[in-house]
């Protein structure tokens, strides 16, 4: 066991400071790809930092794919990548790893299979048991040779083809890693491919495909891509992540002493919903200095800490659109008066771990009410949680949501598996005892 593997979280009064936060890791995932599907060369400033977008580099250069990375002396990571061009990608001479990242795997699948070699996509343990049946049935209907284990687990093998053909394809589940294998797929296809959401999901692809200069309608929940562009690289700055800050935005508006800045989140509306949620309940959030760069807005968020929150339901659209900040909606909700109740979030189940059967029993672990059902669950409100010893279950968000129940806990909260924030947060609980007051 590593030092870093078990982490003890002591209450505290407050947040003080400004967060040190990551680039946005959707983000910083799909402008790789396509930079690397481009022409000429692309420059992303604020890259991620998470092992997930590592990954999708390494996956890269094994993809023949010249990949130079400059980390600033505060840590901030420049990624300079010279595109192949549509089509271009190389051979890799090995299983391609896509370690623990879903998005690397689904979306690396949709640029691979109009590519004229065979590619094998394997992942961790964690990964190796999520579900792509999702990205092989749609990728198939484009003429895609792509085999799954059991025709639904990583790995993925793919024999790459000429025959890409467009579709038009309504999701059956709203994701926008599979929206995106389908539109990274599409971009080899003569003519038009459509993608029809369920809900409406994160459109960073969208704005990533525009900004490289392709084609792309959008209306409401359709988006229509024109295949065979020419895409152009550039430069991008990407902003930070606003579902890392999530949790110290969380953890921050429930210790009364918090005057926290979580500078420069991206806060695109498809992602932001969190704060539609959080706002009208009472939470003291400012934004300050909005602006748009590269398509995406930002800015910085201002929060005070310790009003009364009311709570509420998240269900239906909502709950897609909020589907990475539920683990810290889900401890927040202890403390407020009525407490949350989420439902249509299966799909939780299927992440880095099933993450509402893991938040939970954590919870419990603490001492707190919760109610589980196949889709969602019940958190009272007003709940005093105990300091106990819960467990990360090899899950990022999962993780960091137990130090925000750590925060506001009586006596010390231990966290089990901790080191797993790595994959998205490197550096997290650093930031937090920099913080914490
Ligand atoms: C992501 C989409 C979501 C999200 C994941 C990142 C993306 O997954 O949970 O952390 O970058 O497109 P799904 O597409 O599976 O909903």
């Amino acid at each position: 066991m590593t030092a870093m593997s078990e982490q003890r979280i002591e209450p505290a009064r407050g947040l003080v400071g400004t967060a040190r936060l990551p680039g946005d890791k959707s983000i910083s995932h799909r402008l790789a790809i396509l930079g690397a599907l481009a022409e000429g060369t692309t420059e992303i400033i604020n890259y991620s930092s998470a092992a997930d977008c590592r990954s999708t580099l390494e996956c890269l250069r094994a993809l023949g794919v010249a990949v130079e990375t400059t980390e600033s002396p505060d840590g901030r990571l420049t990624v300079r990548i010279t595109g192949r061009g549509l089509g271009g990608l190389a051979e890799p001479e090995a299983e391609l790893q896509a370690g623990n990242s879903g998005s690397t795997m689904r979306m690396l699948a949709g640029a691979l299979v109009a590519h004229l070699f065979e590619a094998v996509l394997a992942g961790d343990e964690s990964l190796s048991r999520r579900p792509m049946r999702r990205v092989v049935e749609p990728l198939r209907l484009m003429g895609a040779e792509i085999a799954a284990r059991d025709g639904e687990f990583p790995p993925l093998r793919i024999n790459g083809t000429a025959e890409i053909h467009s579709i038009e394809y309504a999701l059956p589940v709203a994701s926008a890693q599979v929206k995106t294998a389908v539109l990274l797929a599409g971009l080899h296809a003569t003519g038009e491919t459509t993608v029809d959401e369920p809900a409406r999901t994160r459109d960073h692809t969208e704005i990533a495909l525009t900004q490289f200069g392709a084609d792309l309608r959008r209306e409401r929940r359709r988006v229509t891509l024109v295949g065979r562009p020419r895409l152009r690289g550039r430069a991008f700055q990407v902003p930070n992540d606003l579902s890392a800050a999530a949790f110290f935005l969380a953890a921050g508006l429930l210790l009364p002493e918090t005057n926290l800045v979580l500078p420069q989140v991206g806060l695109n509306p498809t992602r932001a919903a969190l704060l539609d949620f959080l706002l009208p309940q009472g939470a003291a959030v400012k934004l300050l200095e909005l602006t748009e760069v590269d398509g995406e807005l930002r800015g910085d968020l201002h929060v005070r800490g310790g009003a009364a929150l009311a709570g509420g339901e998240v269900n239906g659209a909502l709950t897609a659109q909020l589907i990475d900040e539920l683990p810290a909606l889900a401890v927040l909700g202890t403390q407020t008066a009525k407490g949350i109740q989420i439902r249509d979030a299966a799909e939780l189940r299927v992440k880095e771990s099933d993450r509402l059967g893991a938040i939970a029993e954590n919870l419990r672990r603490l001492g707190a009410a919760v109610r589980e059902y196949p889709d969602g669950l019940d958190i009272a409100g007003g709940q005093r949680l105990r300091g106990a010893e819960v467990d990360s279950f090899g899950d990022h968000r999962t993780a960091m949501a137990m130090a925000v129940a750590g925060l506001v806990a009586e006596g010390t909260t231990t966290i089990q598996n901790a080191e797993c924030v790595e994959v998205s947060f490197p550096g997290f609980f650093e930031v937090l005892s920099v913080l914490r007051e």
